[in-house]
Protein backbone atom coordinates (compact mmCIF):
# COMPACT_ATOMS: atom_id res chain seq x y z
CA UNK A 1 0.00 0.00 0.00
CA UNK A 2 2.40 2.65 1.09
CA UNK A 3 4.78 1.56 -1.94
CA UNK A 4 1.50 1.93 -4.40
CA UNK A 5 1.18 5.73 -3.04
CA UNK A 6 5.01 6.57 -3.40
CA UNK A 7 5.27 5.20 -6.92
CA UNK A 8 2.00 6.89 -7.38
CA UNK A 9 3.07 10.42 -6.67
CA UNK A 10 6.53 9.66 -7.80
CA UNK A 11 4.35 9.16 -11.31
CA UNK A 12 2.45 12.42 -10.64
CA UNK A 13 5.82 14.80 -10.18
CA UNK A 14 7.53 12.86 -13.22
CA UNK A 15 4.65 13.53 -15.35
CA UNK A 16 4.38 17.42 -13.74
CA UNK A 17 7.96 17.98 -14.87
CA UNK A 18 7.59 16.24 -17.89
CA UNK A 19 4.47 18.84 -18.98
CA UNK A 20 6.88 21.97 -17.73
CA UNK A 21 9.84 20.87 -20.25
CA UNK A 22 7.56 21.01 -23.12
CA UNK A 23 6.03 23.77 -21.89
CA UNK A 24 8.99 25.87 -21.43
CA UNK A 25 10.89 24.36 -23.80
CA UNK A 26 8.07 24.89 -27.20
CA UNK A 27 8.48 28.53 -26.45
CA UNK A 28 12.44 28.36 -25.78
CA UNK A 29 12.56 26.16 -29.16
CA UNK A 30 10.68 28.86 -31.16
CA UNK A 31 12.75 32.24 -29.22
CA UNK A 32 16.07 30.66 -29.58
CA UNK A 33 16.60 31.96 -32.80
CA UNK A 34 15.55 35.17 -32.22
CA UNK A 35 18.86 37.13 -32.07
CA UNK A 36 18.29 40.20 -33.97
CA UNK A 37 19.21 42.43 -30.77
CA UNK A 38 21.92 40.45 -29.97
CA UNK A 39 23.87 41.17 -33.34
CA UNK A 40 23.69 44.45 -32.88
CA UNK A 41 24.40 44.22 -29.65
CA UNK A 42 27.84 42.31 -30.71
CA UNK A 43 28.86 45.04 -33.43
CA UNK A 44 28.76 47.79 -30.41
CA UNK A 45 25.61 49.51 -31.87
CA UNK A 46 22.83 48.73 -29.83
CA UNK A 47 20.73 51.86 -29.17
CA UNK A 48 17.90 50.71 -27.04
CA UNK A 49 17.11 51.14 -23.65
CA UNK A 50 19.81 53.32 -22.46
CA UNK A 51 19.86 54.18 -19.03
CA UNK A 52 19.10 58.00 -17.53
CA UNK A 53 20.18 58.98 -14.22
CA UNK A 54 18.82 62.68 -14.50
CA UNK A 55 15.70 64.41 -15.42
CA UNK A 56 14.10 64.69 -18.54
CA UNK A 57 16.19 67.92 -19.77
CA UNK A 58 17.99 69.52 -23.16
CA UNK A 59 20.75 67.99 -21.59
CA UNK A 60 20.52 64.74 -19.55
CA UNK A 61 22.73 62.27 -17.69
CA UNK A 62 24.37 58.99 -18.82
CA UNK A 63 26.51 56.58 -17.13
CA UNK A 64 28.34 59.20 -15.72
CA UNK A 65 28.50 61.98 -18.83
CA UNK A 66 26.06 64.88 -20.05
CA UNK A 67 24.26 64.18 -23.38
CA UNK A 68 22.48 66.35 -24.92
CA UNK A 69 18.90 65.00 -25.48
CA UNK A 70 17.32 65.32 -29.05
CA UNK A 71 15.29 62.07 -28.70
CA UNK A 72 12.97 63.47 -26.39
CA UNK A 73 9.10 64.09 -26.75
CA UNK A 74 8.99 66.46 -24.26
CA UNK A 75 8.32 69.77 -26.67
CA UNK A 76 7.61 71.98 -23.92
CA UNK A 77 10.42 71.11 -21.68
CA UNK A 78 8.21 70.90 -19.04
CA UNK A 79 9.17 67.70 -17.49
CA UNK A 80 11.88 69.29 -14.81
CA UNK A 81 9.76 72.06 -13.95
CA UNK A 82 9.74 72.80 -10.20
CA UNK A 83 5.83 73.90 -9.90
CA UNK A 84 4.83 70.67 -12.18
CA UNK A 85 7.36 68.86 -9.35
CA UNK A 86 5.56 70.15 -6.72
CA UNK A 87 2.10 69.59 -7.86
CA UNK A 88 2.62 65.72 -8.08
CA UNK A 89 4.23 66.09 -5.01
CA UNK A 90 1.49 67.60 -2.83
CA UNK A 91 -0.80 64.81 -4.99
CA UNK A 92 1.72 62.15 -3.72
CA UNK A 93 0.99 63.55 0.21
CA UNK A 94 -2.73 64.24 -0.32
CA UNK A 95 -3.71 61.04 -2.38
CA UNK A 96 -1.17 58.49 -1.78
CA UNK A 97 0.44 56.68 -4.45
CA UNK A 98 -2.44 54.94 -6.25
CA UNK A 99 -5.67 54.67 -6.79
CA UNK A 100 -6.05 51.15 -6.41
CA UNK A 101 -8.76 50.55 -9.13
CA UNK A 102 -10.45 51.47 -12.47
CA UNK A 103 -12.06 55.19 -12.86
CA UNK A 104 -15.39 53.02 -13.38
CA UNK A 105 -15.82 51.72 -9.62
CA UNK A 106 -13.04 53.06 -7.50
CA UNK A 107 -10.25 54.77 -9.37
CA UNK A 108 -12.11 58.28 -9.73
CA UNK A 109 -10.72 60.88 -7.85
CA UNK A 110 -11.92 64.76 -8.22
CA UNK A 111 -8.58 65.59 -9.61
CA UNK A 112 -9.60 63.16 -12.41
CA UNK A 113 -12.78 65.22 -12.40
CA UNK A 114 -11.20 68.55 -13.03
CA UNK A 115 -8.70 67.51 -15.56
CA UNK A 116 -11.22 66.29 -17.90
CA UNK A 117 -13.41 69.21 -17.73
CA UNK A 118 -10.65 71.59 -18.58
CA UNK A 119 -9.22 69.29 -20.89
CA UNK A 120 -12.67 69.43 -22.66
CA UNK A 121 -12.64 73.36 -22.39
CA UNK A 122 -8.61 73.25 -23.72
CA UNK A 123 -9.93 70.92 -26.70
CA UNK A 124 -13.31 72.65 -27.46
CA UNK A 125 -15.12 69.54 -26.60
CA UNK A 126 -18.21 68.66 -24.67
CA UNK A 127 -16.72 66.11 -22.83
CA UNK A 128 -13.32 64.48 -21.83
CA UNK A 129 -11.94 60.99 -20.77
CA UNK A 130 -8.95 60.49 -18.99
CA UNK A 131 -7.08 57.06 -19.46
CA UNK A 132 -3.89 55.74 -17.74
CA UNK A 133 -2.02 55.58 -21.04
CA UNK A 134 -2.54 57.65 -24.38
CA UNK A 135 -1.88 54.06 -26.09
CA UNK A 136 -5.13 52.65 -24.13
CA UNK A 137 -6.76 55.64 -25.58
CA UNK A 138 -6.39 54.26 -29.15
CA UNK A 139 -6.55 50.78 -28.35
CA UNK A 140 -9.79 51.54 -26.45
CA UNK A 141 -12.06 53.92 -28.01
CA UNK A 142 -11.54 52.59 -31.25
CA UNK A 143 -12.37 48.63 -30.48
CA UNK A 144 -15.46 50.26 -29.18
CA UNK A 145 -17.05 53.71 -31.43
CA UNK A 146 -17.39 51.45 -34.48
CA UNK A 147 -18.08 47.73 -34.83
CA UNK A 148 -19.69 45.08 -37.58
CA UNK A 149 -20.79 46.58 -40.38
CA UNK A 150 -18.85 50.06 -39.83
CA UNK A 151 -15.44 51.09 -41.57
CA UNK A 152 -12.37 52.17 -39.96
CA UNK A 153 -9.99 54.03 -42.32
CA UNK A 154 -6.69 54.79 -41.63
CA UNK A 155 -3.20 56.67 -42.84
CA UNK A 156 -0.61 53.97 -43.25
CA UNK A 157 1.57 55.72 -41.28
CA UNK A 158 -0.74 55.95 -38.21
CA UNK A 159 0.75 54.88 -35.16
CA UNK A 160 1.15 51.66 -33.63
CA UNK A 161 -2.05 52.84 -30.54
CA UNK A 162 -4.45 53.15 -33.77
CA UNK A 163 -3.43 50.00 -35.86
CA UNK A 164 -4.03 47.82 -32.99
CA UNK A 165 -7.28 49.93 -32.03
CA UNK A 166 -8.52 49.39 -35.51
CA UNK A 167 -7.52 45.11 -35.08
CA UNK A 168 -9.55 45.12 -31.87
CA UNK A 169 -12.41 46.72 -33.51
CA UNK A 170 -15.31 44.61 -35.27
CA UNK A 171 -15.22 47.29 -38.38
CA UNK A 172 -13.65 46.21 -41.70
CA UNK A 173 -10.46 47.86 -41.78
CA UNK A 174 -9.27 49.53 -44.66
CA UNK A 175 -5.92 52.14 -45.24
CA UNK A 176 -5.09 54.81 -47.66
CA UNK A 177 -1.48 55.57 -48.80
CA UNK A 178 0.73 58.62 -46.18
CA UNK A 179 -1.47 61.45 -47.23
CA UNK A 180 -2.41 60.69 -50.36
CA UNK A 181 -6.16 61.75 -50.31
CA UNK A 182 -6.56 60.94 -53.92
CA UNK A 183 -6.29 57.21 -52.51
CA UNK A 184 -8.39 58.43 -49.44
CA UNK A 185 -11.12 59.46 -51.95
CA UNK A 186 -10.94 56.42 -54.29
CA UNK A 187 -12.14 53.98 -50.97
CA UNK A 188 -14.40 56.31 -49.24
CA UNK A 189 -16.51 56.40 -52.80
CA UNK A 190 -16.50 52.59 -52.59
CA UNK A 191 -17.89 52.25 -48.95
CA UNK A 192 -22.39 53.31 -48.24
CA UNK A 193 -22.93 56.50 -47.71
CA UNK A 194 -25.15 55.55 -44.84
CA UNK A 195 -23.24 53.11 -42.96
CA UNK A 196 -20.62 54.71 -40.02
CA UNK A 197 -16.90 55.43 -41.36
CA UNK A 198 -14.18 56.30 -39.44
CA UNK A 199 -11.27 58.04 -40.68
CA UNK A 200 -8.44 58.03 -38.09
CA UNK A 201 -5.12 60.11 -38.56
CA UNK A 202 -2.46 61.08 -36.53
CA UNK A 203 -1.99 65.24 -36.51
CA UNK A 204 1.29 65.12 -36.67
CA UNK A 205 2.98 61.95 -37.56
CA UNK A 206 5.55 61.20 -34.99
CA UNK A 207 8.57 59.90 -37.00
CA UNK A 208 8.60 62.20 -40.07
CA UNK A 209 6.92 65.37 -38.48
CA UNK A 210 4.91 66.36 -41.19
CA UNK A 211 1.42 67.10 -40.57
CA UNK A 212 -2.23 65.52 -41.86
CA UNK A 213 -3.95 67.25 -44.34
CA UNK A 214 -6.91 67.90 -42.12
CA UNK A 215 -8.86 70.42 -44.55
CA UNK A 216 -8.86 67.37 -47.15
CA UNK A 217 -9.99 65.03 -44.86
CA UNK A 218 -12.95 67.47 -43.48
CA UNK A 219 -14.22 68.07 -47.18
CA UNK A 220 -13.89 64.07 -47.96
CA UNK A 221 -15.98 63.92 -44.77
CA UNK A 222 -18.98 65.78 -46.01
CA UNK A 223 -18.77 64.55 -49.43
CA UNK A 224 -18.63 61.27 -48.15
CA UNK A 225 -20.89 61.10 -44.61
CA UNK A 226 -17.70 60.10 -42.63
CA UNK A 227 -16.53 60.52 -39.13
CA UNK A 228 -13.12 61.80 -37.78
CA UNK A 229 -10.53 61.15 -35.48
CA UNK A 230 -7.37 63.01 -34.77
CA UNK A 231 -4.26 61.83 -32.83
CA UNK A 232 -2.86 64.88 -31.36
CA UNK A 233 -0.34 63.04 -29.60
CA UNK A 234 2.36 65.50 -30.96
CA UNK A 235 -0.13 68.26 -31.94
CA UNK A 236 -1.00 69.53 -28.19
CA UNK A 237 1.48 71.66 -26.80
CA UNK A 238 3.07 72.27 -30.38
CA UNK A 239 -0.07 73.69 -32.60
CA UNK A 240 -2.77 75.73 -32.00
CA UNK A 241 -3.58 78.64 -30.15
CA UNK A 242 -1.66 77.69 -26.39
CA UNK A 243 -0.62 74.05 -27.88
CA UNK A 244 -4.18 72.74 -28.79
CA UNK A 245 -3.40 70.85 -31.15
CA UNK A 246 -3.34 70.61 -35.25
CA UNK A 247 -7.20 70.47 -35.16
CA UNK A 248 -7.12 74.26 -33.70
CA UNK A 249 -4.28 75.24 -35.77
CA UNK A 250 -6.69 74.51 -39.29
CA UNK A 251 -9.64 75.85 -37.34
CA UNK A 252 -11.31 72.73 -37.89
CA UNK A 253 -12.07 71.76 -34.08
CA UNK A 254 -15.71 71.99 -34.50
CA UNK A 255 -15.52 69.72 -37.88
CA UNK A 256 -13.09 66.74 -35.51
CA UNK A 257 -16.11 64.30 -33.76
CA UNK A 258 -13.16 63.00 -31.69
CA UNK A 259 -9.97 64.42 -30.32
CA UNK A 260 -7.41 61.91 -28.58
CA UNK A 261 -4.10 63.04 -26.94
CA UNK A 262 -1.19 62.29 -24.75
CA UNK A 263 0.20 63.48 -21.08
CA UNK A 264 3.76 61.74 -21.68
CA UNK A 265 5.23 64.32 -24.15
CA UNK A 266 4.09 68.51 -24.17
CA UNK A 267 2.02 67.62 -20.77
CA UNK A 268 4.90 66.32 -18.78
CA UNK A 269 3.52 63.29 -17.13
CA UNK A 270 1.71 59.91 -18.39
CA UNK A 271 -1.84 59.57 -19.54
CA UNK A 272 -3.81 60.09 -22.17
CA UNK A 273 -7.48 61.66 -22.99
CA UNK A 274 -10.06 61.56 -25.96
CA UNK A 275 -12.66 64.49 -25.84
CA UNK A 276 -15.71 64.70 -28.26
CA UNK A 277 -19.56 65.53 -27.78
CA UNK A 278 -21.38 64.31 -24.38
CA UNK A 279 -23.30 61.47 -25.93
CA UNK A 280 -20.07 59.70 -27.93
CA UNK A 281 -18.25 60.14 -24.64
CA UNK A 282 -20.40 58.66 -22.49
CA UNK A 283 -21.20 55.45 -24.70
CA UNK A 284 -17.06 55.03 -24.79
CA UNK A 285 -17.42 55.81 -20.39
CA UNK A 286 -19.62 52.79 -20.25
CA UNK A 287 -17.80 50.72 -22.74
CA UNK A 288 -14.98 50.91 -23.39
CA UNK A 289 -12.74 48.00 -21.90
CA UNK A 290 -9.15 50.25 -21.72
CA UNK A 291 -10.94 52.59 -18.91
CA UNK A 292 -13.07 50.15 -17.56
CA UNK A 293 -10.94 47.12 -16.68
CA UNK A 294 -7.70 48.88 -16.23
CA UNK A 295 -6.86 51.33 -13.07
CA UNK A 296 -7.27 54.84 -13.61
CA UNK A 297 -3.84 56.95 -13.70
CA UNK A 298 -1.94 58.00 -10.46
CA UNK A 299 -2.80 61.23 -8.37
CA UNK A 300 0.70 62.02 -9.23
CA UNK A 301 0.55 61.98 -12.72
CA UNK A 302 -2.56 63.61 -13.12
CA UNK A 303 -1.73 66.67 -10.74
CA UNK A 304 1.73 66.90 -12.78
CA UNK A 305 -0.71 66.69 -16.61
CA UNK A 306 -2.96 69.49 -14.80
CA UNK A 307 -0.14 71.84 -13.98
CA UNK A 308 1.26 71.57 -17.16
CA UNK A 309 -1.73 72.21 -18.90
CA UNK A 310 -2.06 75.26 -16.53
CA UNK A 311 1.49 76.57 -17.36
CA UNK A 312 0.74 76.01 -21.42
CA UNK A 313 -2.14 78.53 -20.95
CA UNK A 314 -0.08 80.84 -19.13
CA UNK A 315 3.16 80.48 -20.72
CA UNK A 316 2.65 81.49 -24.74
CA UNK A 317 6.70 82.43 -24.57
CA UNK A 318 6.87 78.69 -24.48
CA UNK A 319 5.35 77.34 -27.33
CA UNK A 320 7.27 80.91 -29.06
CA UNK A 321 10.77 79.47 -27.67
CA UNK A 322 9.72 76.14 -29.51
CA UNK A 323 8.92 77.60 -32.58
CA UNK A 324 11.91 79.73 -32.62
CA UNK A 325 14.78 76.63 -32.01
CA UNK A 326 12.47 74.66 -34.21
CA UNK A 327 13.04 77.57 -37.16
CA UNK A 328 16.66 77.30 -36.22
CA UNK A 329 17.01 73.47 -36.68
CA UNK A 330 15.05 73.33 -39.88
CA UNK A 331 17.33 75.70 -41.63
CA UNK A 332 20.79 74.31 -40.28
CA UNK A 333 19.68 71.11 -41.15
CA UNK A 334 18.75 71.89 -44.73
CA UNK A 335 21.87 74.15 -45.33
CA UNK A 336 24.28 71.30 -44.40
CA UNK A 337 22.53 69.28 -47.20
CA UNK A 338 20.01 66.90 -45.00
CA UNK A 339 17.74 65.36 -46.14
CA UNK A 340 14.61 66.01 -44.01
CA UNK A 341 11.22 65.09 -45.75
CA UNK A 342 8.38 67.57 -45.46
CA UNK A 343 8.50 67.65 -41.58
CA UNK A 344 6.35 71.14 -40.69
CA UNK A 345 7.18 70.79 -36.67
CA UNK A 346 10.15 70.16 -33.81
CA UNK A 347 10.05 66.48 -34.67
CA UNK A 348 12.91 66.55 -38.14
CA UNK A 349 13.74 63.32 -39.88
CA UNK A 350 16.99 63.27 -40.60
CA UNK A 351 16.59 60.14 -43.63
CA UNK A 352 19.91 57.63 -43.84
CA UNK A 353 17.97 54.70 -45.69
CA UNK A 354 19.98 52.05 -44.49
CA UNK A 355 19.41 50.08 -41.15
CA UNK A 356 23.03 49.39 -40.27
CA UNK A 357 23.85 52.75 -40.70
CA UNK A 358 20.71 54.41 -38.64
CA UNK A 359 22.13 52.66 -35.89
CA UNK A 360 26.26 53.17 -36.32
CA UNK A 361 24.69 56.79 -36.62
CA UNK A 362 23.50 57.03 -33.52
CA UNK A 363 25.88 55.08 -31.78
CA UNK A 364 28.81 57.82 -33.24
CA UNK A 365 25.90 60.54 -31.99
CA UNK A 366 25.91 59.09 -29.11
CA UNK A 367 29.78 59.19 -28.19
CA UNK A 368 29.96 62.83 -29.49
CA UNK A 369 27.38 63.44 -27.24
CA UNK A 370 24.14 63.63 -28.47
CA UNK A 371 21.43 61.34 -28.18
CA UNK A 372 19.17 60.70 -30.83
CA UNK A 373 16.86 57.92 -31.83
CA UNK A 374 17.00 55.35 -34.35
CA UNK A 375 13.84 54.73 -36.46
CA UNK A 376 13.54 51.20 -38.38
CA UNK A 377 10.49 49.28 -39.24
CA UNK A 378 8.12 48.75 -38.40
CA UNK A 379 8.17 52.07 -37.71
CA UNK A 380 8.80 53.10 -41.00
CA UNK A 381 9.26 51.78 -44.26
CA UNK A 382 12.45 49.63 -44.85
CA UNK A 383 14.07 51.68 -46.96
CA UNK A 384 12.93 55.06 -45.51
CA UNK A 385 15.17 54.36 -42.14
CA UNK A 386 15.77 57.16 -40.47
CA UNK A 387 17.45 59.24 -37.12
CA UNK A 388 14.91 61.43 -35.45
CA UNK A 389 15.70 64.62 -33.73
CA UNK A 390 13.31 66.01 -31.74
CA UNK A 391 13.26 69.64 -30.13
CA UNK A 392 11.97 71.66 -27.07
CA UNK A 393 11.13 74.98 -25.89
CA UNK A 394 14.26 75.38 -23.78
CA UNK A 395 16.36 74.39 -26.05
CA UNK A 396 19.20 76.89 -26.52
CA UNK A 397 20.16 77.64 -30.46
CA UNK A 398 23.73 76.84 -29.03
CA UNK A 399 22.57 73.51 -28.05
CA UNK A 400 21.25 72.58 -31.68
CA UNK A 401 24.37 74.27 -33.35
CA UNK A 402 26.42 71.33 -31.11
CA UNK A 403 23.97 68.79 -32.45
CA UNK A 404 23.64 70.24 -35.98
CA UNK A 405 28.11 70.09 -36.50
CA UNK A 406 28.07 66.65 -34.56
CA UNK A 407 25.21 64.97 -37.11
CA UNK A 408 26.76 66.86 -39.94
CA UNK A 409 30.48 65.47 -39.09
CA UNK A 410 28.94 62.41 -38.77
CA UNK A 411 27.08 61.80 -41.79
CA UNK A 412 29.48 63.01 -43.88
CA UNK A 413 32.47 60.70 -42.21
CA UNK A 414 29.97 57.74 -43.27
CA UNK A 415 28.86 58.97 -46.81
CA UNK A 416 25.03 59.76 -46.25
CA UNK A 417 25.25 63.39 -46.89
CA UNK A 418 28.08 65.46 -49.26
C1 LIG B 1 0.88 59.40 -32.31
C2 LIG B 1 0.89 58.70 -30.99
N1 LIG B 1 -0.28 58.26 -30.49
C3 LIG B 1 -0.33 57.64 -29.30
C4 LIG B 1 0.79 57.40 -28.55
C5 LIG B 1 0.69 56.68 -27.24
O1 LIG B 1 0.84 57.56 -26.19
P1 LIG B 1 1.39 57.15 -24.75
O2 LIG B 1 2.88 57.24 -24.79
O3 LIG B 1 0.77 58.15 -23.85
O4 LIG B 1 0.93 55.77 -24.47
C6 LIG B 1 2.03 57.85 -29.02
C7 LIG B 1 3.26 57.62 -28.23
O5 LIG B 1 4.31 57.36 -28.70
C8 LIG B 1 2.07 58.50 -30.28
O6 LIG B 1 3.24 58.92 -30.79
Amino acid sequence: MIKNVYLCSLYNVVVYLHLIIIKVGQLQERYKSYREPQKFMEAGVYPYFRAITSKQGTEVEMAGQKVLMFGSNAYTGLTGDERIINAAKEALDKYGSGCAGSRFLNGTLDLHVQLEKELAEFEGKEDCLCFSTGFSVNAGVLAVVVGRGDYIICDDRDHASIVDGRRLSFAKQLHYKHNDMEDLENILKTLPKEAVKLIVVDGVFSMEGDLCKLPEIVELKHKYNCSIMVDEAHGVGVFGREGRGVCDHFGLTDEVDLIMGTFSKSLASIGGFIAGDADTINFIRHTCRTYIFSASDTPAATAAAMEALHILKSEPERLEALWKVTKYALRRFREEGFEIGDTESPIIPLYVHDIDKTFLVTKMAFDAGVFINPVIPPACAPQDTLVRFALMASHTEEQVERGVQALTKIFKELEIIK
